[in-house]
C-alpha cells in the first residue's frame, strides 16, 4: 500500500517557525513517519510545495492508495486544491499540527474539509501518524 503525504505552503518551515507548530522539523518528522509506515507494511511519498499548481499537478497524477494532506494556508481558501481532491478516490485525510478551529477566525474554515473523508488537527505531528494508522487499518480492507 502506497499513501501519499502532501504538504503544502510554509510546512518545510516547520521546526522553525511559530511555536505552535512545535520544534521538530519536516525532515525529522518525515523520518519517524518511513518508519512507523514500514512497520506497518506501507510505504509513504513524501511530497511537499509551496506552490498550490504544483500540488495541483501531484494530486493528479495519482498512484497512491491513501491521501494525507497538510496543506497550510491553501487550506483556507484554495478551491484550486479543493477540486483536485475531489477527483482523487482514495481515501482523504486533512490533518493540521495545530487546533484550527481554537485559532484566528480564518483559520477556522477549511475549504478542502468537504473533499476530504475526515480531519485531524491539534496534535501535533501526531497528526500525520494517526492519519497513516487509519489508512493503513481502513484501506487495506
Ligand atoms: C497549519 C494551519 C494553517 O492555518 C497554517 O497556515 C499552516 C499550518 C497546521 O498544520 O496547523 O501553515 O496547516
Amino acid at each position: 500500500m502506497k499513501i501519499l503525504i502532501v504538504n503544502g505552503v510554509n510546512l518545510n518551515m516547520t521546526g522553525k517557525r511559530e511555536a505552535v507548530y512545535g520544534t521538530e522539523t519536516l525532515e525529522e518528522i518525515n523520518a519517524r513517519l518511513d518508519k512507523f509506515a514500514k512497520s506497518r507494511g506501507a510505504q509513504i511519498e513524501f511530497f511537499q510545495s509551496n506552490s498550490e499548481g504544483e500540488i495541483v499537478d501531484r494530486l493528479q497524477r495519482g498512484g497512491f492508495d491513501g491521501l494525507v494532506i497538510n496543506a497550510g494556508a491553501y487550506t483556507h481558501y484554495s478551491y484550486a486544491i479543493a477540486d483536485a481532491l475531489y477527483s482523487v478516490k482514495t481515501k482523504k485525510i486533512e490533518v493540521h499540527l495545530s487546533n484550527i478551529l481554537a485559532r484566528e477566525e480564518f483559520r477556522q474554515k477549511s475549504v478542502l474539509a468537504r473533499n476530504c473523508d475526515g480531519c485531524i488537527a491539534g496534535l501535533g505531528a501526531d497528526v500525520y501518524f494517526l492519519a497513516v494508522e487509519y489508512l493503513v487499518g481502513t484501506v487495506n480492507k
